[in-house]
């Protein structure tokens, strides 16, 4: 009875030895489709009222383009349909980043500059790192087209020029 014991007390131990800290950080560098030279990374980061997302992406087209977490982690399609569709563990309507309702993944449109060059810093309010709307293992796709905030499911942000699998990173 107690060698059973012990062991138990024994698992425990292992298990919050291999889980270590928590998750606090987190990047997607991006792929571009064939013959297209969208690249970057983005980066997420723990933060007061949710996660901090950070971005520094080239190669685009100038304007707006659209910008989301996508329900898959895999890149691996030609056209990156293999990362499926918005990021929606809500069961919500796609929208824009700034309504209360929408998918967990709708980050809204990126703006590239006339040298093709889009910056992105906001706070996302709906995104985590831990229980269903976590960011870990999903994939992030930039569109060719602007996201309307009102087509569904989509926003009619056309296709999918790059994909990031979103993988956790060693804490700053
Ligand atoms: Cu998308
Ligand atoms: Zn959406």
């Amino acid at each position: 009875m107690r060698s059973s014991a012990l062991v138990v007390v024994s698992a425990v131990a292992l298990a919050t030895a291999v889980s270590a800290a928590p998750v606090a950080r987190a990047t997607a560098v991006l792929q571009s489709a064939a013959g297209g030279k969208v690249g970057g990374t983005i980066t997420f980061t723990k933060a007061e009222g949710g996660v901090k997302v950070a971005a520094h992406i080239t190669g685009l087209t100038p304007g707006s383009h659209g910008f989301h977490v996508h329900e898959f982690g895999d890149c691996s399609a030609a056209d990156f349909t293999s990362a499926g569709g918005h990021f929606n563990p809500a069961g919500d309507p796609h929208a824009g980043p700034k309504d209360a309702k929408r998918h967990a993944g709708d980050m809204g449109n990126i703006e590239a500059n006339q040298e093709g060059v889009a910056d992105v810093d906001y706070v996302d309010p709906m995104l985590a790192f831990e229980g269903p709307t976590s960011v870990l293992g999903r994939g992030v796709i930039v569109h060719a087209a602007a996201d309307d905030f009102k087509t569904q499911p989509t926003g009619n942000a056309g296709g999918r020029l790059a994909c990031g699998v979103v993988g956790a990173t060693k804490a700053p």
